[in-house]
């Protein structure tokens, strides 16, 4: 391994940008390669085919153009589909993002959990297997969002987002609001990484209080176990961000604090 490893974080958008600033709090001295798929997003709205169909071999040209040593898929959608995938063609190790169901459950006290995600990540196979195998008794009830990463995506690019709209999306997920707060929803898994965009109007919202449980911080600990120990800060330009519809932005500086105060290239 490099001292100064190159790690790829993809998303369908801007939302893998919250598992991103994780990585970079964990290893400031590693060079960041951001690629958000917004030619394809979003992804939630996608058949398993077509994400499959797009995201393996996409993976393969960005790996041989970043050489990256290791990637990290920030993408329930995608991850709950394509890691066998990616890992049966390319080399390089991969991180994944799937719904925190586990922890999620093992924490809640009254066993109400919801999973909130896209309606991609909700109806797949791998979710109801990490139910089945990891919900410990709890009652699981899964939320499919039709657009709640787009709203993030929005209010990311500096547009206004109704408390209305926000509130509608995530209204699912409070269950047992008359059986009072021994009963009710206690824990709400964030399993779209859009979603800890608009934490502070998740909690300000929300009918009443839960814990939201972001995968992030776990996410960063799993790329810190696989690479080489800490080399000290990077002394030269080490981050990109890159859209594949390359269509015109200016989000550079808005999104440094993602990057760990670094502009983007
Ligand atoms: N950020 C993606 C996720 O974690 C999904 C957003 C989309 O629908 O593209 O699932």
């Amino acid at each position: 391994m490099p001292i100064r490893p190159t790690i790829l974080v993809f998303d369908s958008g801007l939302g893998g940008l919250t598992v991103l600033r994780e990585i970079v709090a964990a290893r400031p001295d590693a060079r960041y390669v951001y690629v958000a798929d917004d030619a394809f997003f979003p992804y939630g709205q996608h058949s398993e085919d077509e994400i499959i169909g797009r995201v393996v071999p996409l993976i393969g040209e960005l790996i041989a153009r970043h050489a990256p040593d290791l990637v990290v898929i920030a993408c329930n959608t995608a991850s709950t589909l394509v890691m066998s995938y990616l890992r049966a063609a390319y080399s390089v190790p991969f991180v994944g993002t799937v719904p925190a169901i586990k922890p999620a459950c093992v924490k809640s006290k009254t066993r109400r959990v919801s999973v909130l995600g896209t309606k991609g990540t909700v109806q797949r196979e791998y979710t109801r297997a990490l139910i089945r195998d990891f919900a410990g008794g709890c009652e699981v009830t899964l939320v499919g969002s039709p657009e709640l990463a787009a709203l993030a995506e929005r209010a990311l690019s500096g547009n206004d987002i109704s408390d209305a709209a926000i509130a509608a999306e995530i209204a699912p997920c409070f269950v047992g609001g008359s059986d009072g707060p021994g009963a009710r929803t206690d824990t709400v898994v964030l399993a779209c990484t859009h979603y800890p965009l608009l934490l502070d109007r998740l909690v300000k919202l929300a009918p009443w209080r839960v814990d939201w449980i972001d995968p992030a911080p776990a996410i960063a600990r799993r790329v810190c176990d696989l690479l080489s120990t800490h080399h000290g800060e990077p002394d030269e330009p080490d981050a990109e961000l890159i859209f594949t519809s390359k269509r015109p932005h200016n989000l550079s500086r808005a999104l440094m604090p993602f990057f760990g105060g670094r502009v983007p290239a």
